[in-house]
């Protein structure tokens, strides 16, 4: 295999990866800013400069260094050469090109949303001057609201190209352009088009400093407050990997989490913006002291029962309400809930894909439960039983079904609907961002989330509301929800599957490297 050198490190590559890319493969940090793994290369930058050496076959394959530094973002690994990145060019390249980029940058760190995740910030404390010798009037550019999402700060714009680029090359909606020229120059709009396509959010994540920002996340939490959970898309079947931001109990924001095989970098606005439903108004979190009492005394009197068990839930809360039902009613009909699908898949320029199935579970509550009925056909059946379970957990309104006064109704559900104040019990469920469970995607991909926030109020899991139930009915302690555990018996019972489940990938968790110190 080819060995290249990097700062003294020899590194085995594969033909055609950059030196960068061979480089962060191994651990070894070339800092960059237009370089973007799936973007194209425009190495304009000039941060990820390098010295290079590299064997001159005319003077028998002797190394000498290169006349110039080389962008090693697009400069192929060769076999025997040598890089240096901190050698004293190297360094005096990086520091002038900071020297550069912050002559004309406001510095307005205190105020700017991207302090804390900044690569200029972070750059700047490494590579950069620490002095400011350029004292001629800044250039200055306008704030623009460019999208229903996206606001560019144009004075804090390196002009790295990659939100450019990704409306190009990934997303293929080109709203953004270069206007100007040279010192001049700056990111637009074309007149009359903001840059609302699906995936318009993702500029913010790939915008190296604070010039693309949200608006939706702006002045709501310095970041470095916000702490971290993994998770999945819990609004559609893509499986999209995500990670949910929060803090105090309140989520913040949606990012995605890298996944080549599923998601790529990215994710749909949908998904991004999707979570507000854990902090709705129309919230319902209270619950009646006896409502589990009642439930489970409802269930007990019940000769014929009925459950729908929503796609919105995890493996393991529609596993454990199944068993709950078929543990009282070995009959009981079992049906999933409503399964929306919107127009077609939507597919990217980059193969990026939007799904239209509007949950993110439908599959995995199929594999939990196994015999199931679709929604229709259980709502034929639903009136034939004296006693129906309603699941819904879904963001907004749902198609509810109709159930007669004549029938006994436990609804365990999140947002408040026509069937809350009906219900003879309710029993409030906790979002998925509140706890932890597997979901199934469009291509039976097994995935763990886990929990980023404590349930809301007196909400719970479906899977702990159903062994709260259970240890009434058959008069035993209940015992705390555990989804790994739940899995393990899933998979006693025969549930395919739920030892494979894949665990959250690229979490991007850093510990802390900042000395405490003694007082
Ligand atoms: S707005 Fe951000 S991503 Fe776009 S060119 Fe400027 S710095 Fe780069
Ligand atoms: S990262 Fe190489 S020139 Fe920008």
């Amino acid at each position: 295999m080819p060995t290249i050198t990097i700062d003294g490190k020899a590194l085995e590559f594969d033909q055609g990866q950059s030196i960068l890319e061979v480089a962060h493969d191994n651990g070894l940090k070339i800092p960059h800013y237009c370089y973007h793994p799936s973007l194209s290369v425009v190495a304009n930058c000039r941060i990820c400069l390098a010295e290079v050496w590299a064997p001159n076959p005319r003077n028998d394959n002797k190394l000498e260094p290169l006349p110039k530094l080389l962008p090693t973002c697009q400069e192929p690994a060769r076999d025997g050469q040598v890089v240096y990145t901190s050698s004293p060019k190297a360094t005096a390249n990086q520091k002038a090109v900071m020297e550069m980029l912050l002559n004309h940058h406001p510095i307005d760190c205190p105020t700017c949303d991207q302090a804390g995740e900044c690569n200029l910030q972070d750059f700047a404390y490494e590579y950069g001057r620490g002095v400011r010798r350029h004292d001629a009037e800044k250039i200055t550019q306008s704030k623009k609201d460019i999208g229903d999402n996206v606001m560019l700060y144009g004075d804090r714009c390196i002009m790295c190209t990659r939100c450019v680029r990704f409306a190009d090359e990934i997303s293929g909606t080109s709203e953004l352009f270069i206007d100007g020229r040279g010192a001049k120059e700056y990111i637009d709009v074309f007149p009359g088009i903001g840059i609302n396509n699906e995936l318009s959010g993702n500029v913010i994540d790939i915008c190296p400093v604070g010039a693309m920002l949200d608006k939706d996340f702006m002045f709501q939490q310095p970041v470095w407050f916000l702490k971290t959970a993994p998770s999945i898309d819990p609004l559609t079947s893509s499986g999209d990997n995500i990670m949910i931001e929060h803090n105090k109990n309140k989520v913040y924001r949606v990012k995605p989490r890298k996944n080549l095989e599923i998601n790529q970098y990215w994710i749909t606005d949908e998904v991004r913006y999707g979570w507000k439903f854990v902090h709705d108004e129309s919230r319902v979190t209270e619950m009646n002291e006896d409502a589990e009492l009642v439930a489970a005394d409802k269930l007990q009197q019940a000769t014929k029962i009925a459950l729908l068990v929503s796609p919105m839930i995890s493996c393991e809360d529609a596993w454990l309400l199944s068993q709950l039902v078929r543990s009282i009613d070995s009959d009981g009909i079992i049906g999933i809930g409503p399964v929306s699908v919107v127009g077609e898949d939507k597919t990217f320029k980059s193969g990026f894909t939007m799904r239209n199935e509007k949950a993110p579970n439908a599959r995995g509550v199929r594999r939990a439960i196994g015999d199931v009925l679709e929604y229709e056909e259980w709502k034929k059946q639903v009136s034939g039983v004296d006693t129906v379970v309603v699941t819904g957990n879904y963001p907004e309104a749902w198609d509810t079904p109709a159930i007669s006064d004549s029938q006994t109704l436990i609804l365990i559900d999140t947002l408040a609907n026509n069937l809350t104040q009906r219900a003879d019990a309710f029993l409030p469920a906790a979002t998925w961002a509140e706890k932890a469970g597997t979901f199934e995607n469009y291509d039976n991909k097994l995935q763990l989330f886990e929990r980023a926030i404590h349930p809301l109020g007196d909400s719970q899991a479906e899977g702990q509301i159903a062994m709260n139930l259970q240890a009434i009915v058959g008069d035993m302690e209940s015992t705390v929800f555990n989804a790994a555990t739940v899995r393990r018996r899933m998979a006693d019972a025969g549930v395919a599957g739920m030892l494979d489940v894949e665990p959250p990938q690229n979490t991007n968790r850093v510990d802390t490297d900042m000395p405490l110190s003694e007082v």
